[in-house]
């Protein structure tokens, strides 16, 4: 799903937290905002998700002027850096949840879940809760809950947030790999190291974008875990 920002501007109390912003991504990119902590990156995804009201400007999707609408009607697809899940809920149960608000049957929902899940490769966990889960499975299944709803742009805050080097590579892979089969993915992050892995990175200053840099995506390999490193 294509995005267009026309001359964005959100402010609080007065001040402009994301300033006057233009931009135009294709379908189909791997694109990521890159920026220090309070430029802006999270404002700019809530107004792009629907999450958060526009001040100023418009923003459209796959075309269609999107900037009234609620979060609902965008067909956006959401990961967060917290994972967001019910800790004590079947991992299936989790990724069912939005079929369940959209009124999917249950036999749907199982079956939409399980196929969501199989795709980031969970299909074997599919009855383990969150709390049995290490921080990158967890992640997966935030992911697989943002897949069921079949959006073709998903918008990701800080997904590495909250896991190590090893594991935020990859989740990274998997963001790739989605990327791949055509979904458009918009990633938030402070790192450096985590916007590598996208084909563009848009810098984010004081609300403003600063640079837009296209670049060939380091493809994301998770090293084989060495005997040392096993936890014991
Ligand atoms: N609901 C709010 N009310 C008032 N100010 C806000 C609100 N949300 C964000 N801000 C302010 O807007 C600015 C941008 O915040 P934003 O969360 O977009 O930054 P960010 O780039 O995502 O930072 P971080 O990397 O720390 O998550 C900050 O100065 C923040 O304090
Ligand atoms: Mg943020």
């Amino acid at each position: 799903m294509s995005i267009i920002l026309e001359h964005l501007t959100k402010r609080y109390d007065g001040h402009p937290v994301v300033n006057n912003v233009s931009l135009e991504v294709g379908d189909g990119e791997f694109f990521v905002l890159l920026g220090s902590s309070g430029s802006g990156k999270t404002t700019i995804l809530s107004l792009i998700a629907g999450l958060t009201h526009t001040d100023e400007g418009r923003i459209l999707l796959h075309g269609r002027d999107v900037t009234y609408l609620p979060t609902q009607q965008r067909k956006v697809g959401f990961v967060f850096q917290n994972f967001n899940l019910l800790s004590r809920t079947s991992a299936l149960e989790n990724v069912e949840l939005p079929l369940l608000y959209a009124g999917v049957s249950a036999q749907e929902r199982h079956r939409r879940a399980r196929e969501a899940l199989e795709r980031v490769g969970l299909g074997d966990r599919i009855h383990h809760h969150p709390n049995q889960m290490s921080g990158g499975q967890q992640q997966r299944v935030a992911v697989a809950r943002a897949l069921v709803m079949r959006p073709r742009l998903i918008v990701a805050d800080e997904p590495t947030g909250n896991l190590d080097s090893r594991t935020s590579i990859e989740i990274m892979a998997l963001f790739q790999d989605l990327g791949r089969s055509g979904i458009t993915l918009l990633l938030v992050t402070h790192e450096p190291d985590i916007a590598r892995y996208a084909s563009r990175v848009v810098l984010m200053r004081d609300g403003r974008i600063q640079a837009d840099q296209r670049q060939t995506a380091m493809l994301a390999q998770v090293p084989p875990v060495s005997a040392e490193e096993t936890p014991s």
